[in-house]
């Protein structure tokens, strides 16, 4: 009886030792930080684990010590003697809570001030606007003058100011190792500034439930270094290539009623104006299809074009009715376009 009651008050001990296995476990962790944002933010977070866990101890040593030493022995009869009013007990006891969650507050607030302000004047400051839609992410780079999906490029050790907004219902932009998470919201704009400190590639997913395909709404971006970045925006601000064989026939597809995916997406420097769907001007040069559940490749884009309902139920896309031919010839004609 008494060894069932230990192991309950050391439950809380147990669930302490297994976080390292849940730490080293997570794709994209808080605590593997790449930015100055989410180092602050992590940092924050160890420092209130740290309080927590010190006062976590001394309660639980208590509580334990208190329960073997007090309890009631065999022989022993009614009430314990009652004690009252113990001034300098309550006053601590009172105190010392008081003053940690102060501490708490101060360190937040510092926190949350460093996070929020952003180098708002920063000349070297790049912009891009975020639109959330079911269920993909739309990024606009008003200065460089192009559009794209899905995948996001910035340039690492530059800040980066994000305008959120959303095409449709609230949408939530989290990068983890990047730093804070904030909504997108129909009808206004917020800002989020992010830096990343190394070039990779850093995952997310929105974090606000906004449908069926919430969980299919995954964000990829690409940390690159300048010239990389450079060279990254140049690519994008190139037109359609020029086209051969299968895709010269998929391109027609594309503009023609049966298909019609000129009428939801957009190829610049086309007729394709549509904003229902993802920017393809330059689908094929990105890694992944479908708002990153896909990874990209001819195969894929022929499986998506055939049934997308199949792939991520719920979508906007419907099924074209394609045949098989016709889907190898679009998807020659949209992967052409690098
Ligand atoms: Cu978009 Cu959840």
């Amino acid at each position: 009886m008494r060894w069932r009651f230990m192991l309950f008050l050391a439950l809380p001990l147990l669930l302490l030792a297994a976080l390292p296995l849940a730490q080293g476990a997570a794709a994209a962790s808080i605590f593997d930080t790449h930015s100055p944002s989410g180092s602050s933010i992590a940092t924050l977070f160890w420092i209130v684990f740290g309080i927590a866990a010190v006062i976590f101890v001394i309660v639980e040593v208590a509580l334990i010590t208190f329960t073997i030493r007090y309890r009631r022995r065999g022989d022993e009869a009614g009430e314990p003697r009652q004690i009252f009013g113990n001034r300098r007990l309550e006053l601590l006891w009172t105190g010392i809570p008081a003053l940690t969650l102060a501490i708490v507050f101060g360190i937040m607030v510092v926190t949350m001030r460093g996070v929020e302000a952003g180098p708002v004047n920063d000349p070297n400051a790049l912009t891009i606007e975020v639109i959330g839609h079911q269920w993909w992410w739309e990024y606009r780079y008003p200065d460089q003058k192009f559009v794209t999906a899905n995948e996001l490029h910035l340039p690492v050790g530059q800040p980066v100011h994000l305008r959120l907004r959303s095409d449709d219902v609230i949408h939530d932009f989290w990068v983890p190792q990047l730093g804070r998470k904030m909504d997108l919201i129909p009808g206004q704009t917020n800002d989020l500034w992010v830096q990343a400190d190394s070039p990779d590639v850093y995952t997310g997913s929105c974090a606000e439930y906004c449908g069926l395909q919430h969980a299919g709404m995954r964000l990829r971006v690409f940390a690159d270094t300048p010239d990389d970045f450079a060279a990254w925006v140049a690519g994008q601000q190139r037109g359609e290539p020029p086209l051969s064989g299968a895709a010269v026939h998929g391109r027609t597809l594309f503009f023609q009623s049966q298909a019609d995916c000129a009428s939801c997406h957009a190829i610049d420097g086309t007729t394709a104006k549509g904003n229902v769907g993802p920017n393809l001007t330059h689908v094929g040069g990105r890694t992944m299809l479908a708002a990153n559940v896909l990874p990209n490749s001819p195969d894929n884009m022929v499986r998506w074009l055939l049934n997308p309902q199949a792939i991520k139920p719920g979508n906007r896309m419907p099924n074209l009715r394609l045949s098989d031919d016709d889907a190898r010839d679009l998807a020659a004609y949209l992967e052409s376009l690098k």
